[in-house]
């Protein structure tokens, strides 16, 4: 917790540990709450939060979230990166907004750092708290230690997981002033911050920062974006990304070319129907970035 605390981008540092993303979603949601006594959470369209009832009910795809109805009331979207959108709605009803600073299910859409700021002000100004996910961003994914390091935010509460503890099972809340004030045991979990995942947890932190991780998965990740782009390939609309996270928008679906890369060799997903999204591990090889932009090429010729 205290290593959490120092390296996150939130100021103030208390920290819950859970198992996985959606119950670290589902934790900062039910805290917003209680810290605010507020009820309204407001999420982005397109955005993707996992699958659990909570975290469900503030992702945004008819997909995952139609079976399951009802889902938890007093949910409503915006648009992202749309900041008049986000001035109607956020009111003294609000108790939280939660968003992605790189939207990675809805298509690798980057946040942009004035409206990501503009949400934290407004939040800040209207009593409510402001929840980025990190669950997918986080631990050097997008070429900084945190996603919020490239736009100067400072979260009331930051939602962790995936990459925390090297593949075990671990997720985290870590809390700013405006919500350090819950009573204790108010929420739990019985595995959560169980030593196994902690001690997995602060060797993958330690092996992320000696290796530098954050600065390979810039360079890395721009060798790969600029191979992309360089396709003279007509089906491409467009490509982008942030570190090594990076996506191919196609004009056409992308599930006969992820599963002709696969063939290949080269494991990519969809985020979307359009969209073949490329998360390599942060230790991948330029060789290996380069193979992988020769796959695509031949697929998407
Ligand atoms: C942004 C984001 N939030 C939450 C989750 C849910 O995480 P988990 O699958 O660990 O529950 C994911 C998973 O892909 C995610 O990308």
């Amino acid at each position: 917790m205290a290593r959490l605390s120092r390296l996150s981008p939130v100021r103030g540092g208390r920290v819950f540990l859970c198992n996985s993303g959606a119950e670290a979603v589902e934790s900062a949601l039910k805290f917003a709450r209680l810290a605010t006594g507020r009820k309204k959470i407001i999420a982005a369209m397109r955005g993707f939060h996992g699958r659990t009832m909570g975290a469900l009910s503030a992702t945004w795809r008819r997909e995952y979230r139609e079976p399951f109805e009802p889902l938890v009331p007093g949910f409503e979207f915006v648009p992202y990166n749309r900041m008049d959108s986000m001035e109607r709605e956020v009111d003294d009803e609000t108790a939280g907004v939660i968003l992605e600073v790189v939207q990675g299910e809805g298509g690798v859409l980057l946040g942009d750092g004035d409206y990501l700021r503009g949400v934290q002000r407004l939040c800040e100004e209207r009593g409510a708290l402001f929840i980025v996910d990190e669950v997918q961003t986080g631990f050097g994914r997008t070429g900084r230690m945190f996603a919020c390091e490239h736009y100067d935010l400072s979260p009331d509460l930051l939602c962790l997981a995936k990459g925390i503890a090297g593949g075990l099972p671990m997720g985290a809340v870590v809390m700013g002033p405006r919500a350090a004030d819950l009573p204790k045991k108010v929420h739990g979990s019985t595995f959560g911050g169980n030593p196994l995942s902690c001690a997995a947890a602060l060797a993958s932190i330690d092996y992320i920062l000696t290796e530098r991780l954050p600065q390979r998965s810039r360079t890395l990740g721009s060798r790969l974006k600029k191979g992309l782009e360089g396709i003279p390939s007509p089906v491409i609309r467009e490509v982008r990304g942030l570190g090594l996270m990076v996506a191919v928008e196609l004009k056409g679906p992308a599930a006969p070319n992820l599963a002709a890369l696969a063939d290949r060799g080269v494991l990519a997903l969809s985020a979307g129907r359009n969209v073949m999204r490329f998360l390599p591990p942060l230790v991948i090889t330029e060789d290996q970035v380069d193979t992988v932009i020769g796959r695509v090429a031949e697929v998407l010729a």
